[in-house]
Protein backbone atom coordinates (compact mmCIF):
# COMPACT_ATOMS: atom_id res chain seq x y z
CA UNK A 1 0.00 0.00 0.00
CA UNK A 2 2.61 2.33 1.07
CA UNK A 3 4.94 1.86 -2.09
CA UNK A 4 2.12 2.35 -4.47
CA UNK A 5 1.27 5.82 -3.43
CA UNK A 6 4.69 6.44 -3.55
CA UNK A 7 5.16 4.91 -6.78
CA UNK A 8 2.07 7.02 -7.92
CA UNK A 9 3.48 10.18 -6.61
CA UNK A 10 6.64 9.63 -8.84
CA UNK A 11 4.64 8.92 -11.32
CA UNK A 12 2.44 12.22 -11.25
CA UNK A 13 5.45 14.10 -10.28
CA UNK A 14 7.25 12.89 -13.57
CA UNK A 15 4.42 13.76 -15.88
CA UNK A 16 3.84 17.22 -14.53
CA UNK A 17 7.87 17.87 -14.43
CA UNK A 18 7.77 16.31 -18.70
CA UNK A 19 4.67 18.70 -19.37
CA UNK A 20 5.77 21.70 -17.75
CA UNK A 21 9.42 21.17 -19.95
CA UNK A 22 7.31 20.41 -23.29
CA UNK A 23 5.85 24.13 -22.44
CA UNK A 24 8.29 26.30 -21.30
CA UNK A 25 11.15 24.54 -22.49
CA UNK A 26 10.18 24.28 -26.26
CA UNK A 27 12.01 26.64 -28.92
CA UNK A 28 10.47 29.31 -29.89
CA UNK A 29 10.17 28.54 -33.86
CA UNK A 30 9.27 31.48 -35.95
CA UNK A 31 7.20 31.47 -39.15
CA UNK A 32 10.27 32.05 -42.08
CA UNK A 33 8.75 34.68 -43.74
CA UNK A 34 8.62 36.64 -40.56
CA UNK A 35 12.31 35.82 -39.83
CA UNK A 36 13.50 37.99 -42.43
CA UNK A 37 11.04 40.90 -41.99
CA UNK A 38 13.16 44.18 -41.88
CA UNK A 39 12.71 47.26 -40.23
CA UNK A 40 10.88 50.21 -42.38
CA UNK A 41 13.48 52.53 -41.05
CA UNK A 42 17.29 52.78 -40.17
CA UNK A 43 18.04 52.32 -36.56
CA UNK A 44 19.91 55.66 -35.56
CA UNK A 45 20.75 57.07 -31.91
CA UNK A 46 17.52 58.83 -32.07
CA UNK A 47 15.23 55.78 -33.19
CA UNK A 48 17.03 53.73 -30.15
CA UNK A 49 16.38 56.89 -27.60
CA UNK A 50 12.60 56.45 -28.41
CA UNK A 51 13.28 52.92 -28.25
CA UNK A 52 14.86 52.77 -24.41
CA UNK A 53 11.43 55.13 -23.47
CA UNK A 54 8.95 52.90 -24.42
CA UNK A 55 11.39 49.53 -23.51
CA UNK A 56 11.90 51.04 -19.81
CA UNK A 57 7.93 51.63 -19.50
CA UNK A 58 7.03 47.75 -20.70
CA UNK A 59 10.07 45.37 -21.02
CA UNK A 60 12.44 46.40 -17.91
CA UNK A 61 10.42 45.00 -15.16
CA UNK A 62 10.64 41.51 -16.34
CA UNK A 63 14.30 41.62 -18.80
CA UNK A 64 15.51 44.34 -16.27
CA UNK A 65 18.46 47.00 -17.77
CA UNK A 66 20.16 45.59 -21.05
CA UNK A 67 23.87 44.47 -20.06
CA UNK A 68 23.40 44.62 -16.65
CA UNK A 69 22.02 40.78 -15.90
CA UNK A 70 19.14 41.88 -13.99
CA UNK A 71 16.20 40.61 -15.44
CA UNK A 72 13.34 39.25 -12.97
CA UNK A 73 15.17 36.09 -11.76
CA UNK A 74 11.91 34.44 -10.31
CA UNK A 75 9.76 33.55 -13.73
CA UNK A 76 10.51 30.24 -15.13
CA UNK A 77 11.38 30.28 -18.04
CA UNK A 78 13.65 33.54 -17.60
CA UNK A 79 13.06 36.58 -19.57
CA UNK A 80 16.48 37.10 -20.94
CA UNK A 81 19.12 40.02 -21.03
CA UNK A 82 18.01 41.90 -24.14
CA UNK A 83 21.72 42.46 -24.73
CA UNK A 84 22.79 38.86 -23.71
CA UNK A 85 23.38 36.38 -26.79
CA UNK A 86 20.18 34.48 -26.52
CA UNK A 87 18.35 37.17 -27.49
CA UNK A 88 20.83 39.14 -29.96
CA UNK A 89 20.77 35.77 -32.22
CA UNK A 90 17.69 36.43 -33.38
CA UNK A 91 17.26 37.80 -37.04
CA UNK A 92 15.25 41.01 -36.00
CA UNK A 93 12.09 39.64 -37.54
CA UNK A 94 12.01 37.18 -34.81
CA UNK A 95 12.18 39.41 -32.15
CA UNK A 96 9.62 41.59 -34.17
CA UNK A 97 7.35 38.15 -34.03
CA UNK A 98 8.25 37.83 -30.67
CA UNK A 99 7.40 41.08 -29.24
CA UNK A 100 4.12 40.98 -30.92
CA UNK A 101 2.88 37.55 -30.23
CA UNK A 102 4.03 36.89 -26.73
CA UNK A 103 4.31 33.13 -25.15
CA UNK A 104 3.64 32.01 -21.83
CA UNK A 105 4.21 34.53 -19.63
CA UNK A 106 6.17 36.91 -22.27
CA UNK A 107 2.95 39.11 -23.17
CA UNK A 108 1.90 39.91 -26.92
CA UNK A 109 2.47 43.72 -27.87
CA UNK A 110 0.59 43.67 -30.90
CA UNK A 111 -2.26 45.63 -29.39
CA UNK A 112 -0.35 47.57 -27.04
CA UNK A 113 2.56 49.20 -29.31
CA UNK A 114 2.52 50.30 -32.63
CA UNK A 115 4.60 48.79 -34.81
CA UNK A 116 7.50 51.84 -34.94
CA UNK A 117 7.42 51.52 -31.14
CA UNK A 118 8.29 47.68 -31.44
CA UNK A 119 10.58 48.49 -34.46
CA UNK A 120 12.25 51.27 -32.11
CA UNK A 121 12.53 49.30 -29.30
CA UNK A 122 14.65 46.50 -31.60
CA UNK A 123 16.82 49.26 -32.60
CA UNK A 124 17.39 50.27 -28.88
CA UNK A 125 18.27 46.36 -28.39
CA UNK A 126 20.84 45.96 -30.88
CA UNK A 127 22.61 49.58 -29.36
CA UNK A 128 24.01 47.13 -26.91
CA UNK A 129 25.12 44.88 -29.82
CA UNK A 130 28.78 46.19 -30.89
CA UNK A 131 28.81 43.87 -33.67
CA UNK A 132 24.97 43.92 -35.26
CA UNK A 133 24.75 45.64 -38.21
CA UNK A 134 20.93 46.70 -40.08
CA UNK A 135 20.79 43.70 -42.41
CA UNK A 136 18.07 45.39 -44.21
CA UNK A 137 15.34 48.58 -44.64
CA UNK A 138 11.74 47.32 -45.66
CA UNK A 139 11.39 50.64 -48.02
CA UNK A 140 7.90 48.72 -49.32
CA UNK A 141 6.81 50.35 -46.13
CA UNK A 142 5.82 53.66 -45.63
CA UNK A 143 3.46 54.62 -43.12
CA UNK A 144 2.40 57.46 -45.41
CA UNK A 145 1.61 54.57 -47.85
CA UNK A 146 -2.03 55.70 -50.04
CA UNK A 147 -4.12 52.76 -48.48
CA UNK A 148 -8.34 53.62 -48.46
CA UNK A 149 -10.60 51.55 -45.87
CA UNK A 150 -13.66 51.10 -45.83
CA UNK A 151 -15.99 49.95 -43.66
CA UNK A 152 -20.03 49.60 -43.86
CA UNK A 153 -22.53 46.60 -41.88
CA UNK A 154 -24.66 44.74 -43.79
CA UNK A 155 -27.99 44.83 -42.09
CA UNK A 156 -29.00 41.58 -43.74
CA UNK A 157 -25.77 39.06 -42.79
CA UNK A 158 -25.64 41.20 -39.71
CA UNK A 159 -21.73 41.60 -40.63
CA UNK A 160 -19.63 44.53 -40.77
CA UNK A 161 -17.74 44.30 -44.61
CA UNK A 162 -14.23 45.44 -44.15
CA UNK A 163 -12.25 46.10 -47.70
CA UNK A 164 -8.53 47.77 -48.19
CA UNK A 165 -7.03 49.16 -51.58
CA UNK A 166 -3.99 50.43 -52.55
CA UNK A 167 -3.92 53.56 -54.52
CA UNK A 168 -1.38 52.89 -58.00
CA UNK A 169 -0.59 55.12 -60.28
CA UNK A 170 -3.49 54.32 -62.52
CA UNK A 171 -6.38 52.79 -60.21
CA UNK A 172 -6.32 50.88 -56.95
CA UNK A 173 -5.52 47.12 -56.55
CA UNK A 174 -7.18 45.30 -52.94
CA UNK A 175 -4.60 44.49 -50.52
CA UNK A 176 -4.54 40.71 -50.15
CA UNK A 177 -3.37 38.87 -47.07
CA UNK A 178 -3.21 41.13 -44.78
CA UNK A 179 -3.75 40.74 -41.28
CA UNK A 180 -7.21 42.27 -39.87
CA UNK A 181 -8.79 42.94 -36.26
CA UNK A 182 -11.58 44.97 -35.25
CA UNK A 183 -12.02 46.69 -32.15
CA UNK A 184 -15.20 48.85 -30.25
CA UNK A 185 -13.65 51.93 -28.22
CA UNK A 186 -15.00 51.38 -24.58
CA UNK A 187 -14.63 53.44 -21.74
CA UNK A 188 -11.39 52.00 -20.70
CA UNK A 189 -9.55 50.60 -23.58
CA UNK A 190 -10.76 49.17 -27.00
CA UNK A 191 -12.65 45.70 -26.95
CA UNK A 192 -11.77 43.07 -29.86
CA UNK A 193 -15.07 42.09 -31.76
CA UNK A 194 -14.35 38.25 -33.47
CA UNK A 195 -10.86 37.04 -34.45
CA UNK A 196 -8.33 38.52 -36.58
CA UNK A 197 -8.63 37.59 -40.28
CA UNK A 198 -6.82 37.77 -43.29
CA UNK A 199 -8.19 39.95 -46.30
CA UNK A 200 -9.34 37.68 -48.83
CA UNK A 201 -8.19 38.61 -52.58
CA UNK A 202 -10.60 41.20 -53.33
CA UNK A 203 -9.49 43.20 -49.88
CA UNK A 204 -12.29 42.23 -48.15
CA UNK A 205 -13.26 40.55 -44.93
CA UNK A 206 -16.67 39.96 -43.09
CA UNK A 207 -16.41 40.83 -39.25
CA UNK A 208 -18.98 39.03 -37.11
CA UNK A 209 -20.50 41.63 -34.46
CA UNK A 210 -22.44 40.95 -31.43
CA UNK A 211 -25.34 41.67 -31.34
CA UNK A 212 -26.91 44.37 -28.36
CA UNK A 213 -23.86 45.90 -28.19
CA UNK A 214 -24.42 49.09 -25.87
CA UNK A 215 -23.90 52.07 -28.09
CA UNK A 216 -23.92 55.57 -26.95
CA UNK A 217 -27.69 57.38 -26.41
CA UNK A 218 -28.31 56.93 -30.43
CA UNK A 219 -26.88 53.66 -31.35
CA UNK A 220 -23.48 55.13 -32.48
CA UNK A 221 -20.38 52.97 -31.46
CA UNK A 222 -16.84 53.54 -32.43
CA UNK A 223 -14.81 50.89 -34.62
CA UNK A 224 -11.51 50.83 -34.92
CA UNK A 225 -10.10 48.83 -37.35
CA UNK A 226 -6.07 47.67 -37.78
CA UNK A 227 -4.85 46.23 -40.64
CA UNK A 228 -1.20 44.85 -40.93
CA UNK A 229 0.24 43.88 -44.00
CA UNK A 230 3.74 43.18 -44.60
CA UNK A 231 4.30 45.13 -47.83
CA UNK A 232 1.94 48.15 -46.82
CA UNK A 233 2.98 48.30 -42.92
CA UNK A 234 0.11 49.07 -40.20
CA UNK A 235 -2.82 50.64 -41.01
CA UNK A 236 -5.16 51.53 -38.31
CA UNK A 237 -8.80 53.96 -38.93
CA UNK A 238 -11.58 55.02 -37.10
CA UNK A 239 -15.91 54.31 -37.73
CA UNK A 240 -18.65 55.59 -36.35
CA UNK A 241 -21.50 53.16 -37.22
CA UNK A 242 -25.02 53.47 -35.90
CA UNK A 243 -25.34 49.50 -35.13
CA UNK A 244 -24.98 49.67 -31.51
CA UNK A 245 -28.33 49.66 -28.73
CA UNK A 246 -29.11 53.11 -27.87
CA UNK A 247 -28.38 53.80 -24.12
CA UNK A 248 -28.71 55.96 -21.84
CA UNK A 249 -25.68 55.62 -19.08
CA UNK A 250 -26.20 57.38 -16.24
CA UNK A 251 -23.57 59.92 -15.32
CA UNK A 252 -21.19 59.05 -12.11
CA UNK A 253 -22.81 62.42 -10.47
CA UNK A 254 -26.63 61.56 -11.54
CA UNK A 255 -27.29 59.50 -8.05
CA UNK A 256 -26.92 59.89 -4.52
CA UNK A 257 -23.32 58.34 -3.78
CA UNK A 258 -21.14 58.69 -1.97
CA UNK A 259 -18.38 60.86 -4.02
CA UNK A 260 -21.72 63.20 -4.44
CA UNK A 261 -21.90 66.84 -3.19
CA UNK A 262 -23.87 67.55 -0.23
CA UNK A 263 -27.05 67.71 -1.91
CA UNK A 264 -26.44 64.27 -4.03
CA UNK A 265 -25.24 62.34 -1.03
CA UNK A 266 -26.34 59.03 0.70
CA UNK A 267 -29.41 59.81 2.62
CA UNK A 268 -28.22 57.58 5.06
CA UNK A 269 -24.66 59.37 5.84
CA UNK A 270 -26.46 62.93 5.87
CA UNK A 271 -28.52 61.34 8.56
CA UNK A 272 -25.41 59.98 10.68
CA UNK A 273 -23.43 63.14 10.29
CA UNK A 274 -27.05 65.41 11.36
CA UNK A 275 -27.33 62.72 14.47
CA UNK A 276 -23.60 63.02 15.27
CA UNK A 277 -23.54 66.96 15.62
CA UNK A 278 -26.64 66.74 17.23
CA UNK A 279 -25.65 63.93 19.84
CA UNK A 280 -22.52 65.93 20.57
CA UNK A 281 -24.34 69.58 21.26
CA UNK A 282 -26.93 67.64 23.37
CA UNK A 283 -24.51 66.66 25.45
CA UNK A 284 -22.29 69.85 25.67
CA UNK A 285 -26.05 71.34 26.89
CA UNK A 286 -26.76 68.62 29.14
CA UNK A 287 -22.69 69.34 30.49
CA UNK A 288 -23.39 73.44 30.88
CA UNK A 289 -26.95 73.00 32.66
CA UNK A 290 -25.21 70.35 35.13
CA UNK A 291 -22.71 72.46 36.15
CA UNK A 292 -25.14 75.92 36.59
CA UNK A 293 -26.88 73.67 38.87
CA UNK A 294 -23.91 72.50 40.68
CA UNK A 295 -22.86 76.29 41.42
CA UNK A 296 -26.44 77.09 42.44
CA UNK A 297 -26.38 74.03 45.07
CA UNK A 298 -22.94 75.27 46.09
CA UNK A 299 -24.22 78.97 46.97
CA UNK A 300 -27.45 77.28 48.85
CA UNK A 301 -24.98 75.13 51.23
CA UNK A 302 -22.76 78.46 52.41
C1 LIG B 1 5.84 39.76 -17.69
C2 LIG B 1 7.23 39.72 -18.00
C3 LIG B 1 7.70 40.17 -19.36
C4 LIG B 1 7.52 41.40 -19.95
C5 LIG B 1 6.76 42.61 -19.43
C6 LIG B 1 8.22 41.34 -21.23
N1 LIG B 1 8.78 40.10 -21.40
FE1 LIG B 1 9.87 39.47 -22.99
N2 LIG B 1 10.00 37.63 -22.21
C7 LIG B 1 9.54 37.26 -20.96
C8 LIG B 1 9.84 35.85 -20.75
C9 LIG B 1 9.50 35.04 -19.51
C10 LIG B 1 10.48 35.40 -21.92
C11 LIG B 1 10.99 34.00 -22.22
C12 LIG B 1 9.92 33.30 -23.02
C13 LIG B 1 10.35 31.94 -23.52
O1 LIG B 1 11.52 31.76 -23.80
O2 LIG B 1 9.46 31.09 -23.64
C14 LIG B 1 10.57 36.54 -22.81
C15 LIG B 1 11.13 36.48 -24.06
C16 LIG B 1 11.33 37.58 -24.87
C17 LIG B 1 11.97 37.53 -26.16
C18 LIG B 1 12.50 36.31 -26.86
C19 LIG B 1 13.94 36.11 -26.55
C20 LIG B 1 14.51 34.85 -27.15
O3 LIG B 1 15.03 34.07 -26.41
O4 LIG B 1 14.41 34.65 -28.34
C21 LIG B 1 12.00 38.82 -26.62
C22 LIG B 1 12.59 39.31 -27.93
C23 LIG B 1 11.38 39.65 -25.62
N3 LIG B 1 10.97 38.88 -24.58
C24 LIG B 1 11.24 41.02 -25.72
C25 LIG B 1 10.44 41.78 -24.87
C26 LIG B 1 10.16 43.18 -25.07
C27 LIG B 1 10.75 44.04 -26.17
C28 LIG B 1 9.31 43.55 -24.08
C29 LIG B 1 8.64 44.91 -23.89
C30 LIG B 1 7.94 45.46 -25.00
C31 LIG B 1 9.08 42.40 -23.23
N4 LIG B 1 9.78 41.34 -23.75
C32 LIG B 1 8.29 42.40 -22.11
C33 LIG B 1 8.90 38.05 -20.05
C34 LIG B 1 8.49 39.36 -20.28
Amino acid sequence: MQRKSTFKIFVLFTIVLVNTGFLFGQNWVVPAEKKAKASPFLFTEVTSKQGEAVYTKNCQSCHGNPGKDNALKSLTPQPPDPAADKMQKNTDGEIFYKISEGKAIMPSFKNILSETDRWDIISYIRSFNKSYTQAAINTNASTSSPVKIRVKFDSITKKLIFSAKKATKKDSVPVVDAETEIFVMRYFGNMQLDSSQQTNDSGIVAFSIPEKLPGDSTGFLKIIVKMNDDATGEKSDTFKLKIGVPTIVPGLTANRAMWNVVSKSPVWLLATYFSILLGVWVFLIYVITRLVKLKKLGKETK
